[in-house]
C-alpha cells in the first residue's frame, strides 16, 4: 500500500473510532443502568476490531457511510420492551369515508398498540405505574392485578403484568366473544367468566373483581397482594388519554381538526382526549358514537340517564342489549364524568349499521377492525354529513376484528359483493 494511502486508511480508522465512541457516549445517557452500557460497550467494541480488519481504502470509506447511516436511522428506534411499543399510534386517513363526505374522516389506529392492541394499552400500563410509584406492586412477589373488563383491558392488564412480573385475573361477562378469553389464557391470566348482571348485583363482573382482590389480599396462604385495577374509576385511564392519546392526535393533525368522535366504556378515552384537546381548540366538536341499550347517549342529548325500560337492575339478563363489545354502558363512571360537560353533542349507531360500516371498511379500504371501531366510523361519518365538506373528523380505530371472529363478525363475508351496500343506506340517510 502506498504511504499517503496508508494515512488515509488510518485516519478513516480514527473517525470510525471517533464516530463510534461518540455514538457509545450519547446512546450511553439515553439508556440508563450499567448493563444496558457494557451491552453498547462490546457492541461497539465489536465494530471497532471489524474496522481494524479493513486494510483497502474503498472498502473502509464504504464500511464508514454505511455505518454512520445506519447510527443514524436506528439511534433511538429500539424500544424497551413491550411497553415500549404503547402509544405513538399512526393516525389514518380513510379514504373512501373521506372520498365520500367531502371531509377529512382520519382514525387514530389504536389496534396497533404493542403489548394488547387496542387502547387499553395506555391505560394498563398507566394503572400498573402509578401502583408501582405508590409502592403497590412489587415484581415477583405474587402480586395479582384484578380487573373486571369486557376483554380489551384485560389483555392489555395480562401481557403488561406479564412483562412486569405480575399475575392477571380477570372476571369478564360470559357472553363476550370467546377469543378474547382464549387469548386472555394464553397470556397466563385467570379467567372467570360471569353471567351478564347489573351492577347492583355483587356478581356483577366489574364488582367480582374487586371482591377477588380483597379476599386475596385477606388470605395469608397466597403470596403477595391482590390490587384491584378499576379502570372505571381510576385517574390513571382518563390521564393516559390526556397525556398519551390527545396530544398525539394534536401533534398529528398539526392542531388542525374540528370534530373528535369516540364511544365510551369506561369513558376514559373520550375524556382524556376531549380534555386535552378542548384546552388546546375551544372550538372543537365532540361527539358520543353510542351504541342501542346505552343511557348514555340520552344523558349527553337530554341530561337524563334512562328511558324508564332501560333502567339499571331492571334488566336481569343483559346489561346492555346489542352485539357491539367495548362501548355503552348504563351508569355514569368518574371516567365518562370528568369530560362529561365537553361533550357536545351524541348519535346514535345500530348493531346493523356498525355491522355494515365493518364490512365495508374492509372492502373499500383494507381495514379490518371490530364493532366498536365500527360504531365510531358511522357516527364520524354520520357528523361529516351533518357538517358538510372541508371539515377534518378524528375518530378511534380500537381493536381488530380478528377479536370478535366468534360473533360480530361471524355472519359477515367480504369480497364480491361490493355493490350490495352503499354508505347511503349504513347511514340510513
Ligand atoms: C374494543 C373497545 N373499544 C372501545 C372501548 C371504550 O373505551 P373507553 O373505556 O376508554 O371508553 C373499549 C373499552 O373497554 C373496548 O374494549
Amino acid at each position: 500500500m502506498p504511504d499517503q494511502s496508508r494515512y488515509y486508511v488510518l485516519g478513516a480508522f480514527f473517525l470510525g473510532v471517533t464516530l463510534t465512541v461518540a455514538y457509545n457516549n450519547r446512546a450511553s445517557q439515553q439508556v440508563s443502568g450499567d448493563v444496558e452500557s457494557n451491552r453498547l460497550l462490546k457492541q461497539h467494541q465489536k465494530l471497532i476490531s471489524r474496522l481494524a480488519k479493513i486494510n483497502d481504502l474503498d472498502t473502509l470509506k464504504k464500511s464508514l457511510v454505511e455505518i454512520e447511516s445506519s447510527l443514524e436511522k436506528g439511534a433511538g428506534t429500539i424500544k424497551e420492551g413491550i411497553e415500549g411499543c404503547i402509544g405513538d399510534t399512526p393516525l389514518i386517513k380513510i379514504k373512501s369515508l373521506s372520498d365520500y363526505t367531502g371531509c377529512e374522516i382520519l382514525a387514530k389506529a389504536e389496534f396497533l398498540n404493542g403489548a394488547g392492541n387496542s387502547p387499553k394499552d395506555r391505560v394498563a400500563l398507566s394503572i400498573i405505574e402509578m401502583a408501582e410509584e405508590k409502592g403497590l406492586l412489587i415484581p415477583d412477589s405474587g402480586d395479582t392485578i384484578y380487573e373486571g373488563t369486557v376483554g380489551s383491558t384485560g389483555i392489555s392488564l395480562a401481557a403488561i403484568c406479564r412483562a412486569r412480573g405480575y399475575k392477571a385475573h380477570i372476571c369478564m361477562p360470559n357472553d363476550m366473544a370467546i377469543e378474547k378469553s382464549d387469548l386472555l389464557l394464553k397470556l397466563g391470566a385467570e379467567v372467570e367468566r360471569v353471567r351478564p348482571a347489573p351492577i347492583v348485583d355483587q356478581n356483577q363482573f366489574v364488582n367480582l373483581a374487586r371482591t377477588r382482590a380483597a379476599e386475596h389480599t385477606a388470605n395469608s396462604n397466597k403470596p403477595g397482594r391482590g390490587l384491584f385495577a378499576d379502570q372505571f374509576e381510576t385517574e390513571a385511564n382518563w390521564r393516559a388519554h390526556f397525556t398519551g392519546t390527545g396530544p398525539e392526535i394534536y401533534e398529528q393533525t398539526g392542531g388542525s381538526l374540528d370534530a373528535f368522535v369516540s364511544g365510551a366504556g369506561t369513558g376514559g378515552t373520550i375524556s382524556g382526549v376531549t380534555l386535552y384537546l378542548k384546552s388546546k381548540l375551544p372550538d372543537l366538536k365532540v361527539v358520543l358514537a353510542d351504541p342501542p341499550g346505552s343511557g348514555l347517549f340520552n344523558r349527553i342529548k337530554y341530561g337524563v340517564m334512562f328511558d324508564p325500560k332501560e333502567r339499571e337492575g331492571t334488566r336481569r339478563r343483559h346489561q346492555v342489549d346489542t352485539i357491539i363489545e367495548g362501548i355503552g354502558i348504563n351508569r355514569v363512571t368518574h371516567n365518562f364524568d370528568v369530560g362529561r360537560e365537553l361533550i357536545d353533542d351524541a348519535i346514535r349507531v345500530d348493531d346493523s349499521q356498525a355491522i355494515a360500516m365493518a364490512r365495508w371498511l374492509v372492502e373499500h379500504d383494507g381495514i379490518f377492525v371490530g364493532s366498536s371501531s365500527a360504531v365510531n366510523c358511522v357516527a364520524a361519518t354520520k357528523l361529516a354529513k351533518m357538517l358538510g365538506p372541508g371539515h377534518r373528523i378524528v375518530t378511534i380505530l380500537c381493536d381488530s376484528g380478528a377479536r370478535h371472529l366468534s360473533k360480530f363478525w361471524k355472519t359477515e363475508t367480504v369480497g364480491g359483493a361490493e355493490d350490495d351496500v352503499s354508505l347511503e343506506s349504513i347511514l340510513g340517510t
